[in-house]
């Protein structure tokens, strides 16, 4: 099975092939990432409409690169089109979904409108053939949850972000600090020459039961020594950098080992624990989460880093996922910016909508 994944839900144009055989394992053939971080870094973040546009000028060329590189390959030679059709910026997620419409109907192959989210939970099974059921950890910039994994399409969140995704705490302190868009990668650069001691930020929700995060106390913390400061030397830099690192590396312990707690309560013993999201590139939490895991001797599922921040190969995986289980979906799936994975609030939000 061979399966087409368009991703162009933030500000990454994607698109990938990946095979699977019989017995289910996983190959990409192709993966091919343009970044728009140039684009955006200007304005310090993501600019919806610049995205959109970016989205819509290298989209069929990245596809082209993808089928080409895949081994030369036809549209006629796939079982399928994934595209992610949410959650994320909805001009993005429009103009991936219509292209993927667009293949599926000239080629007549069945379309999978892949969950962003989801094809982030089940990319450990492409890279480490995890098996269900599993605690994922997802870090991106946009989220910050833990679900229990149980099946394709059987999501349970039991932690989520009260206020900030941990990437986006990444990205608004190294905004405060005047580093480079987007923070995450330039903070772990920063903090490798800085005192992770210097500065004692505050670790919001240590020690409670509820496995959920809060990152903005944190936030606030460091803006107020950053404030205090006046202008600050690049070694007053590095040490902020490594401090806030720091609190994160135990944040990030912490409220995993509370997730592990209430899964085993509800779900018994996970295959292991699956990190994901554009935070999961960052060698240091990697370093703190192989630790934990040898600690409790689970098996730990890290994707590759390039696989952790958004790719097409996931959304390609996602959708043979799906199509093996015969979850396709019809031309008139509507663009979802909001689409929780969660059962019970995929329930809600159909409730509302
Ligand atoms: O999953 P992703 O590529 O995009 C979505 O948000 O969906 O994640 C991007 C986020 C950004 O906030 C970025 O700063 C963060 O991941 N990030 C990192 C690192 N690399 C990317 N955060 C900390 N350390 C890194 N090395
Ligand atoms: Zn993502």
């Amino acid at each position: 099975m061979r399966v087409l994944g368009i991703e162009t839900t933030c500000d990454e144009t994607a698109a990938a092939v990946v095979e699977a055989n019989a017995g289910q394992d996983g190959r990409i053939l192709s993966n091919v990432v343009l970044s728009q971080i140039a684009e955006h870094a200007p304005y310090g973040g993501v600019v919806p409409e610049i995205a959109a546009r970016a989205h819509v000028e290298a989209l069929d060329r990245i596809i082209k690169k993808a089928m080409h590189d895949a081994g030369k390959l036809d549209f006629a030679d796939l079982d399928g089109i994934a595209a992610a059709a949410g959650p994320g910026l909805i001009g993005g997620v429009m103009i991936g979904l219509t292209m993927g419409k667009a293949i599926a109907l000239a080629s007549s192959k069945p379309l999978v409108a892949v969950n962003h989210l989801e094809a982030h939970a089940l990319t450990a099974r492409l890279t480490d053939k995890a098996s269900f059921p599993y605690l994922l950890l997802l870090m991106s910039g946009g989220h910050t949850q833990l679900v229990a994994v149980l099946g394709v399409g059987d999501y349970v969140r039991i932690g989520t972000t009260l206020d900030d995704a941990i990437g986006e705490a990444f990205d608004k302190v190294g905004k405060l600090l005047g580093l480079p868009f987007p923070g995450g990668p330039q903070i772990e650069l920063n903090s490798r020459d800085g005192d992770p001691a210097r500065f004692d930020f505050p670790r919001p929700m240590h020690g409670r039961e509820t496995p959920d995060f809060s990152l903005s106390g944190l936030k606030t913390a460091v803006r107020q020594v950053v404030q205090a400061h006046g202008h600050l030397e690049q070694a007053d830099i590095a040490d902020v950098c490594a401090s806030f690192q720091a609190a994160i590396l135990d944040i990030v312990v912490d409220r995993t080992r509370a997730g592990l707690r209430e899964f085993r309560k509800r779900f018994g013993l996970p295959q292991a624990l699956v990190v994901a999201g554009g935070v999961a590139a960052n060698s240091v939490i990697r370093q703190a989460l192989l630790r934990l895991a040898s600690e409790t001797g689970l098996r730990l599922a890290l994707p590759p880093p390039a696989l952790c921040t958004d790719n097409g190969a996931m959304i390609a995986w996602a959708g043979i996922e799906r199509l093996r289980l015969g979850m396709t979906d019809g031309l008139d799936f509507a663009p979802r910016p909001r689409w929780p994975l969660d059962r019970q609030m995929e329930k809600i939000a159909g409730a509302k909508a």
